[in-house]
């Protein structure tokens, strides 16, 4: 099984991004989550491009791109340019998901979906032939620091199943509410990233945070 931490940077300190990302380089951490808002899909604006663009050019980790976007059709050849490895979409933000997904591998990035904590599974078991990562929320997307939702496990156990039973290799990725204390339980659900932002960014001591939710 994988076990791999994004931690995301939506939590560090943005007077010293440089900083953040090469705590996060010399870490145990393998992705780096990027927490794309546009005050539409969500209530809060967050960063695009020049960020993105900016950490691309000091990390050769792997940039967990979370677009929660509407119609993220519009921009995903932006964001594969601005250095972009994995685009995840979110199944609410549009209703030409599989086009998209065409798009994002046409414009050479990885493939996810993202589905908010109230859509169920099954709407995206369609795709999961078409899918590198799926992406259970857990907690409502928008702000970083939120209490994990519980039933979010359910989810992972279920998506867990209709992987194993389809036969792809689709990863499963959690955001929201990971803390030392619930990462154990989440990869033993069947999660493959954690994504963390308060956890990581809020602690003493980031890097061996890191380690203790990849060891948990
Ligand atoms: C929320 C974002 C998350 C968030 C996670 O909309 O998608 O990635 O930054 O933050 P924590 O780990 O603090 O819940
Ligand atoms: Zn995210």
């Amino acid at each position: 099984m994988t076990r791999i931490i994004s931690p995301s940077i939506l939590s560090a300190d943005f007077m010293h991004l440089g900083r953040a990302i090469d705590m996060l380089n010399a870490s145990q951490a393998e992705w780096i989550h990027i927490d794309v808002m546009d005050g539409m899909f969500v209530p809060n604006i967050s960063f695009g491009f020049p960020v993105l663009s900016a950490a691309r050019k000091v990390t050769s980790k792997v940039l967990d791109t979370h677009l929660m976007i509407v119609e993220p059709e519009r921009y995903i050849d932006r964001f594969a340019q601005a250095g972009a490895d994995l685009i995840t979409i979110h199944e609410e933000a549009t209703e030409r998901v599989e086009a998209a997904l065409q798009q994002i591998r046409k414009a050479g990035a990885r493939t996810g979906i993202s589905i908010k904590p109230a859509t169920p599974v099954d709407r995206i078991v369609p795709y999961l032939p078409q899918l590198d990562l799926v992406l259970i929320m857990s907690v409502e997307p928008g702000f970083g620091g939120q209490t994990f939702i519980e039933g979010s496990l359910d989810k992972v156990r279920q998506l867990r199943e209709a992987i194993d039973r389809t036969g792809c290799s689709t990863l499963i990725e959690i955001d929201g509410g990971i803390t030392v204390a619930n990462a154990g339980a989440a990869f033993e659900a069947g999660c493959d990233i954690l994504v963390a932002g308060n956890t990581v960014f809020g602690s003493e001591d980031p890097t061996r945070t890191i380690e203790q939710l990849l060891n948990a």
